[in-house]
């Protein structure tokens, strides 16, 4: 499987603090059925992106030594979780940051206070860079929770979602399942992932994490968005198109 949102690299956000930490999460995706992670650390201000850049090029670079050292069946692909704020209309070189060098995009927003015009005009300008956002965790948002339009809006609008696997295990409680749940089963999120930050905490054991999946969950569903999306999201390729569903009919004009 490919885990496409991960704190993999040490020493760089809110991550493991040392290699040998990124190596025990390393070991844990393994073990538990990850074989590709991109390297997602967060990325606050668009003006560090060439020291972001070359710091997280030479983490990833040396954590690849580690694990060739170890012969784990593993690869690093370059990545990072860009945080979406007003600064996104003046920010440059975006597209140094994407997924692999692709034309798809990782953000996050602020988690309680995003209005719904706000969120549309930074999706439409990341468009305008001709990148494509993916959308982390979307189940995190209150404002999205609060408003299942807005999700399929945006979705309508060519946004790609990705939910957290440990959201549809439901370890993170209700809220976030109910609304990751509702996007997997309306096929409105595209790409599972686990946002890993730590062995010991939010962790990668994704083949465990996915024992706690709703069981009626199509095998074909996870297929999708555990291998089918994120491999065509590091090739740079269009996802392969899947019938959807809505979630709640409601109309938004941006
Ligand atoms: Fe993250």
């Amino acid at each position: 499987m490919i885990d496409l949102h991960s704190h993999i690299l040490y020493d760089i956000d809110d991550g493991p603090e040392t290699m040998y930490e990124s190596m025990r999460l390393c070991e844990m995706g393994v073990e538990y059925g990850i074989d590709r992670i991109a390297a997602t650390s967060h990325l606050y201000n668009p003006e560090e992106i060439g020291e972001f850049v070359h710091n997280r090029n030479e983490r990833i670079l040396r954590l690849r030594e580690q694990i060739d050292k170890r012969g784990l069946q593993l690869r690093i692909y370059p990545g990072a979780e860009v945080f979406v704020d007003d600064s996104i209309y003046t920010a440059q070189h975006l597209d140094k940051v994407t997924l692999n060098n692709s034309r798809y995009l990782l953000v996050e927003f602020e988690f309680h206070d995003v209005s719904a015009r706000r969120l549309i005009r930074y999706i439409d300008t990341i468009f305008k860079m001709d990148l494509v956002p993916i959308v982390a965790h979307p189940e995190r948002y209150s404002f999205l929770k609060a408003d299942l339009g807005l999700v399929d809006f945006l979705v309508q609008r060519g946004v790609i979602f990705q939910v957290n696997a440990d959201s549809l295990a439901g370890l993170t409680g209700f809220a976030e399942f109910d609304l990751a749940y509702r996007m997997v089963r309306h096929n409105a999120a595209s790409i599972i992932a686990t946002d890993a930050h730590s062995h010991l905490g939010r962790a990668n054991d994704l083949l465990r994490m996915i024992r706690s999946f709703p069981p009626d969950i199509p095998r074909e569903s996870l297929d999708y968005m555990l291998y089918t999306a994120p491999f065509h999201v590091l090739a740079n390729k269009d996802l392969p198109r899947i019938r959807r569903t809505e979630l709640r009919r409601r109309r938004y004009d941006g």
